[in-house]
């Protein structure tokens, strides 16, 4: 993992998927040269940028700015903030309007904002005219280590979270550092659960750093930039290796079966964020796995002691207004998509940094784990 830090300068990870290959830039200050490697990589193209209502009022501006100085038109299509806008009808919204503003096959959507504009602009560009090309410059920690990178891309079903999408890879990554300024630091802390989840999935050397040097990864540069870097190879590896998540790229769910449990338990409301839910399903991943004999008790404490340190939930009573109960966590962890044949499938680990794919695990020792759990065992 660990190349030494350096002073700021924009590291490039590349994502190399043969003819779908590309660039993730990562640096403080990259989204002024936006226009320019716009114009590089596409000469003439013209570009809409999707992005929300917040995001547009803190970056907008100085977006359509780089792309202006370096002739590039722009359109921009502005949604509300927030989950409800991966929906049937503000996906339909932005399909509408990218047509409308006349973008061609050679032009490209720009998504600019959070893990939500990037699934939904992601999702428009892969339907629109069967299929533009489009660029991430994500605005959350989440997006920028996370859902920016490996094409994704989808909305909401009222049936469950990201049942409607399409695999559709950007052509450019532009992950400017210095937009996290404006974040909410409650934001920020449930991004960096999936920060230290690359960590605890398959790198202990970078796991150790963080516990070292988290808060000058909260506090900016250049610490900031390594640590989004990091995890950015982390997944670019992953992708490449296993684009459509037949294998390895499953080990991205660490915590997340548990996580989206507690999520869907809590009704994806402000109790509990996706990162938070997923630092608690993390522990509870860790803390299972030592239920299992797989890791001693001292492991599952010390991946769970770091992700409390930087504030976020480790046990079920840290969910605000209580946890959901047994039976409804066990329901949503049955409904979840990770189910196959009656057994569960978990990502569990044998270290930290040794996570594995667990294909039959018994919905029984779950239960028996977690009403453990309740009762403070
Ligand atoms: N495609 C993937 O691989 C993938 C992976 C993980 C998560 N996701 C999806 O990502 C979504 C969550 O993403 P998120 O956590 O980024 O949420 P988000 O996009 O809703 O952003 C969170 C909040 O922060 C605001 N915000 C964004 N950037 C800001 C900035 N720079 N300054 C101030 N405020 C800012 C947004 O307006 C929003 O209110 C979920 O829908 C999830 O399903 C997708
Ligand atoms: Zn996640």
């Amino acid at each position: 993992m660990t190349a030494p830090l350096r002073q700021s300068e924009a590291a490039t990870v590349r994502v190399a998927l043969d003819a779908r290959a590309y660039d993730i830039v990562i640096g403080r200050g990259l989204l002024a040269s936006l226009g320019d490697r716009i114009k590089a990589l596409r000469p003439g193209a013209r570009v809409a940028i999707v992005s929300d209502e917040t995001v547009a009022k803190l970056h907008l501006a100085a977006t359509e700015a780089s792309l202006n100085s370096s002739s590039i038109g722009s359109a921009r299509i502005v949604v509300p903030s927030g989950e409800g806008s991966k929906s049937y009808a503000t996906f339909e919204k932005i399909c509408e309007a990218i047509i409308a503003e006349r973008v061609e096959r050679n032009d490209l959507i720009v998504a600019l904002g959070g893990g939500v504009i990037g699934d939904l602009a992601g999702f428009a560009a892969s339907s629109v005219r069967r299929g533009l090309d489009f660029v991430q410059v994500p605005t959350t920690l989440l997006a920028q280590v996370d859902s920016s990178v490996g094409g994704k891309t989808g909305i909401n079903s009222s049936q469950g979270k990201n049942l409607i999408g399409a695999f559709h890879q950007p052509v450019l990554v532009i992950t400017d550092t210095a937009l996290l300024d404006t974040l909410p630091r409650r934001e920020f802390r449930a991004g960096y659960a999936e920060v230290a989840k690359y960590g605890l999935l398959g790198d202990a050397a970078f796991f150790a750093w963080l516990e070292k040097n988290w808060q000058d990864v909260f506090a900016g540069s250049p610490a900031r930039e390594h640590a989004i870097a990091v995890c950015c190879r982390a997944k670019a590896g992953i992708v490449a290796r296993d684009e459509r998540e037949t294998g390895e790229r499953a080990l991205l769910n660490l915590g997340h079966t548990f996580g989206h449990a507690l999520e869907a338990g809590c009704g994806f409301s402000d109790r509990l964020l996706h990162g938070e839910a997923v630092a608690l399903g993390i522990a509870l991943a860790f803390e299972f796995s030592s239920h299992k004999g797989l890791i001693a008790a001292s492991e599952a404490a010390r991946a769970s002691a770091h992700l409390a340190a930087v504030g976020l939930p480790t046990h079920l009573k840290d969910v605000s207004g209580g946890a959901p109960s047994i039976d409804v966590l066990m329901d949503l962890i049955a409904q979840d998509k990770k189910v196959r044949r009656g057994t569960l499938t978990f990502i569990l680990v044998r270290g930290i940094g040794r996570a594995f794919v667990e294909n039959n695990v018994d919905v029984a020792e779950v239960r028996a784990f977690l009403t453990g759990k309740v009762s403070g065992a």
